[in-house]
């Protein structure tokens, strides 16, 4: 039976924005309510503890919205928090490492695939996991955690001189290796992706784990059957626990025209977990 309510989705900030963008890319007639926890940013750098209980909260919150579906667009809480949402959430819940992995077991032909996430992806071992788990026997895994990524990603410094650099920080160890594959595994980094891209060079390819969690998204919906039956308006709402003026103006040159004025503030540590 078709359900119209809207899909949540929720990350640290605005690099949630790159799995919106594929949703609607995907499935123009699904609504959405995106919060980004830009006042509690970066999820990466803190404890698994710590980013349970905000992601506990930001679902909390969504729920309210009464959403059909949470897509925890962030690969960090994904790695943390994942099973205590499936265990505490009234609807189901899509988590962004496994697709990402899947995509990248699928692209190599070297055997050579490189992570880049958070410190607290990278040391979760969440991902490596996963990829080895769908990744052909005696494929090698090289991680490095790019924790600047986040805040070059948050200030919508996406490809100048200083985004360059440090890249080339980041990226040297992994190019010396010869990765044929990059999974970018933090959802803020495909915002960066042209200067990533560039430095890795045209023989790398990179995974934009967003284009995976749509498909997955999609598929979800279908098998149970709570699919938009579209033609109505569709709701695109957004919600940011920091200034709502700062959201717009960092996720408006990303959304172009399909971020709509009206970002609202909520903060979702008022929430017991
Ligand atoms: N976008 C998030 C991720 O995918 C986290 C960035 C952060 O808050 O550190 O891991």
């Amino acid at each position: 039976m078709a359900d119209n309510r809207p899909i949540g989705v929720f990350d640290s900030g605005i690099g949630g924005l790159t799995v919106l963008r594929e949703i609607w890319n995907l499935m123009p007639d699904e609504g959405t309510v995106y919060f980004g926890d830009n006042g509690r940013a970066p999820y990466g750098t803190k404890s698994k503890s710590t980013v349970i209980r905000y992601s506990l909260q930001n679902m909390k919150f969504l729920e309210e919205q009464n959403v059909k579906m949470i897509v925890i667009a962030c690969n960090t809480a994904s790695a943390h928090a994942y099973h205590s949402l499936t265990r505490n959430s009234s609807v189901p819940v899509i988590e962004v490492v496994t697709p990402g992995a899947i995509a990248a077991a699928g692209t190599t032909r070297n055997g050579r695939i490189g992570i880049i996430a958070t410190k607290g992806s990278v040391n979760s071992g969440v991902y490596k996991e996963a990829v080895e788990r769908y990744a052909p026997a005696g494929t090698k895994i090289f991680q490095q955690a790019c924790p600047l990524f986040v805040s070059l990603a948050e200030e919508g410094w996406w490809d100048n001189d200083i985004t360059a650099a440090v890249c080339r920080e980041y990226l040297t160890p992994l190019k010396e290796e010869g990765i044929d594959t990059l999974v970018m595994g933090c959802t803020h980094y495909p915002l960066l992706s042209d200067a990533i891209a560039r430095f890795m060079g045209p023989d790398v390819k990179l995974i934009n784990t967003g284009v995976a969690v749509a498909d997955v998204v999609r598929d979800t919906l279908n098998s149970l059957d709570i699919a938009s039956s579209g033609g109505g308006e569709v709701l695109r709402a957004f919600y940011t626990s920091d200034e709502p003026k700062l959201f717009e103006d960092v996720a408006s040159p990303f959304l172009g025209r399909g971020l709509p004025a009206g970002t609202k503030h909520f903060s979702t540590d008022r929430y017991e977990v």
